[in-house]
C-alpha cells in the first residue's frame, strides 16, 4: 500500500479563516496535538506576514520533535529570510514557496508574462536552496493554469531544487476528473517528476475539496494538504480527517494509506474548534456531532441488530466512545425499549407500549427527546397509573 503524506495547514491556511487568530501558545498546543495525530508535515504559518506570526512559527519549530515544520513564503528574498529566521531551531525545516501561474493571476495580480513568472520562481527556489534542503513549490491557482505551462513550471521547479511540487486549486474551481487529470499529465510529461513528491492542495468553494484530493491520489499524488475540520480561506480546505477515513475505509479501492493515529481525530477536532472558535457543523462528515447519531426507527432497529447496517465507520476508530441513538419522532419501539433499560426502568410489555405512545406525542412537540424528558414522562406515568 502506497503511503500518502499528510501536510497539515491548520495553523496557516486554517488560520486564514475570517475571524481566526491563534496566539503563540495556542499554535503550539495545536501543533503538539497534530504530532500526536501523526501528521507528517505541519505548516506553522507565514513568517513574513507579521512579527507575531514569525514568533508563532518559531515557537512551533522549537516544540515539534517528529514532524517536518514548514513556513510559507512568497517568491521574495525578504520572505525567505523571514522563514529562515523562524525555522532556525526546527529539527526538520522546510520552506513553502509560491507564485501564481494562472492567466488571471498573471494578468491582473502579478502583471507578469509567463517568462517572468518562470524566472522569478526559479530565482526564489535557487536562493532558498542555499539554506533549505527541503523546498516545496506551489504554482498558485494551478487549477486554472494552462496545462502545458504548468508542466513547464513544474519542470523548472524540479531543476531548481524543489523536493515537493504542490498543485493548489486555490479557488476551489476544479472537478475531480479535471483535477485528477492534472496529476496524470504531470506524471506522464514532466522530466524528473519521479525525483519529487506531487502534492494536492484543494479549496472547498464548490464542496469538492475532499473529492478532488482523492482524485489526485488516484492519479499519483504522494501528499495531501488540508486542515482539521476543513477550516481555511473562504469555504475552507480539504478536511484531513475526511481523506484519512476515506483511505482507511476504502483501502481496497485506493490502495493507499496514511500513517495517522486515527484515534486522535475526535480530540484534535475538538481542540481546533475550541481554540479557533469555529464551530463544527452537526452534520460534518467524521467529526460532526451527528456523524454517529441515528434517529429513525428503521435505522435504530438496524443498529441494535448489527451496527454495520448503518455505520461504515465505528466511532471508536476516531476515538469516540460509542454511537448515539437519538430519540425523536422517527424513532421506533426497539430503540425506545433499549433506552428504558439504559435508564434503569424494567417495565412490562403493556407499560412499555403505553409509555411509547406518550413518547410519540412528546416527540411530535419536541425535536429531540432527552433522557430527562423520558424520566419525567415515566415518573408522571407511574404516578398516574401505577402498575
Ligand atoms: O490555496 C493556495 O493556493 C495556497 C497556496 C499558498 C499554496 O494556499
Ligand atoms: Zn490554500
Amino acid at each position: 500500500m502506497r503511503k500518502i503524506y499528510i501536510f497539515d495547514t491548520t495553523l496557516r491556511d486554517g488560520e486564514q479563516s475570517p475571524g481566526v487568530n491563534l496566539n503563540m501558545k495556542e499554535k503550539v498546543e495545536i501543533a503538539l496535538q497534530l504530532e500526536k495525530l501523526g501528521v507528517d508535515r505541519i505548516e506553522a504559518g507565514f513568517p513574513a506576514a507579521s512579527p507575531g506570526d514569525l514568533a508563532g512559527v518559531s515557537a512551533v519549530a522549537r516544540a515539534v520533535k517528529n514532524a517536518t515544520v514548514i513556513g510559507l513564503s512568497r517568491s521574495r528574498t525578504q520572505d525567505i529570510d523571514a522563514v529562515r529566521e523562524a525555522l532556525k531551531d526546527a529539527q526538520d525545516p522546510c520552506i513553502h514557496l509560491f507564485l501564481a501561474t494562472s492567466p488571471i493571476h498573471r494578468k491582473h495580480k502579478l502583471r507578469m508574462e509567463k517568462e517572468q513568472v518562470l524566472e522569478a520562481a526559479e530565482a526564489a527556489i535557487r536562493y532558498a536552496k542555499q539554506y533549505f534542503s527541503k523546498i516545496e513549490f506551489s504554482p498558485e491557482d494551478a487549477g486554472r493554469t494552462e496545462l502545458d505551462f504548468l508542466c513547464q513550471v513544474t519542470e523548472m521547479a524540479i531543476r531548481a531544487g524543489a523536493t515537493v511540487v504542490n498543485i493548489p486549486d486555490t479557488v476551489g474551481y476544479m472537478t475531480p476528473s479535471e483535477f485528477g487529470n492534472i496529476f496524470k499529465t504531470l506524471k506522464q510529461n514532466v522530466t524528473g517528476i519521479e525525483n519529487i513528491q506531487l502534492s494536492a492542495h484543494c479549496h472547498d468553494d464548490l464542496g469538492m475539496a475532499t473529492a478532488n484530493a482523492l482524485a489526485a491520489i488516484e492519479n499519483g499524488a504522494e501528499q495531501v494538504e488540508g486542515t482539521i475540520n476543513g477550516i481555511g480561506e473562504r469555504a475552507g480546505n480539504t478536511a484531513l480527517e475526511e481523506v484519512a477515513l476515506a483511505l482507511a475505509t476504502r483501502a481496497g479501492f485506493y490502495g493507499a494509506h496514511t500513517t495517522l493515529n486515527l484515534k486522535e481525530i475526535a480530540k484534535t477536532s475538538r481542540l481546533v474548534s475550541k481554540l479557533t472558535g469555529m464551530v463544527v457543523p452537526g452534520n460534518k462528515a467524521i467529526v460532526g456531532a451527528n456523524a454517529f447519531a441515528h434517529e429513525s426507527g428503521i435505522h435504530q432497529d438496524g443498529m441494535l441488530k448489527e451496527k454495520t447496517t448503518y455505520e461504515i465507520i465505528s466511532p471508536e476508530t476516531i476515538g469516540l466512545v460509542e454511537s448515539k441513538l437519538v430519540l425523536g419522532k422517527h424513532s421506533g419501539r426497539h430503540a425506545f425499549r433499549e433506552k428504558l433499560i439504559d435508564l434503569g426502568y424494567d417495565l412490562g410489555e403493556d407499560a412499555v407500549n403505553a409509555a411509547f405512545g406518550k413518547f410519540k406525542d412528546l416527540a411530535d412537540r419536541k425535536k429531540n427527546v432527552s433522557d430527562e424528558d423520558i424520566r419525567a414522562m415515566l415518573e408522571e406515568k407511574l404516578i398516574d397509573t401505577p402498575e
